[in-house]
């Protein structure tokens, strides 16, 4: 899924992503924000925040900043931002989290909520996200994973080539993710309604180009 795409996916989405894909996930959300166990005073960098359903559940002594590529989600963060008047919400940018503008070691936590299965390559986000967060921040994710009940499973492989449409890929695998982002998770747990999410938290590593670079 190329990021014209994405954009073209979550333009439909943005009027109607609250009511549909709001509750549902909440929990997640609310225990990657609880993972956090964010301090005073702590820069949060949340990419692909979506119309920022994550927003009311921050502390409100952190100075988040959210960025998404798609400009009429975060038209509607930006609208929540302001009806809510959440001062702890410092910045929202339209931005890529592939090839983000921030200089490196600038946050102390990183969260991506429902994005690794939806940007085009997700080695790189993690690696652009190791690169803003400071060395031992906190990388946070929550995401759908390929099912491991056959049925499910089965029925998200065979949807997966509609992956452009359905703004996501169904099939996206734990596993595969972990191996190839080379995460070095200090807790992985499921979240949401039966399970259907998984929450993986990370100490930040060392980034996917240095490790290279040591073992050559
Ligand atoms: C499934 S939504 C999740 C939104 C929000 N995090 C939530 O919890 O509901 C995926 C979001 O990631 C954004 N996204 C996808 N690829 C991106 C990229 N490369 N850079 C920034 N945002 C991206 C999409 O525009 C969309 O808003």
């Amino acid at each position: 899924m190329n990021i014209r795409a994405i954009e073209h996916a979550y333009k439909r989405y943005a009027g109607v992503y609250d009511l549909v894909f709001g509750g549902v996930f909440q929990p997640g959300r609310k225990t990657a924000v609880e993972r956090m166990r964010c301090s005073l005073g702590e820069k949060v960098l949340e990419v692909g925040v979506g119309t920022g359903l994550s927003f009311s559940l921050y502390p409100k002594h952190i100075l988040l900043t959210g960025i998404d590529i798609s400009r009429d989600m975060l038209a509607v963060a930006q609208a929540r931002k302001i009806r809510d008047r959440l001062s702890n919400v410092v910045q929202l940018s339209v931005m890529d989290a592939e090839n983000m503008a921030f200089h490196d070691n600038s946050f102390d936590k990183v969260v991506a909520m429902y994005v690794a299965s939806v940007v085009p390559d997700p080695a790189r986000l993690v690696d652009e996200m190791r690169r803003v967060c400071k060395p031992n921040g906190r990388l946070i994710f929550v995401n759908h994973f390929h099912s491991q009940n056959p049925l499910l499973g089965t029925l998200e492989s065979l949807i997966s080539p509609w992956s452009s449409q359905l703004g996501f890929h169904p099939d996206f695998s734990l596993d595969r993710f972990m191996n190839k982002s080379g995460l070095l998770a200090t807790d992985i747990r499921p979240v949401n309604i039966f399970n259907f999410c998984t929450m993986v938290e990370a100490v930040n590593n060392k980034r996917l180009s240095e490790r290279l670079a040591m073992a050559a």
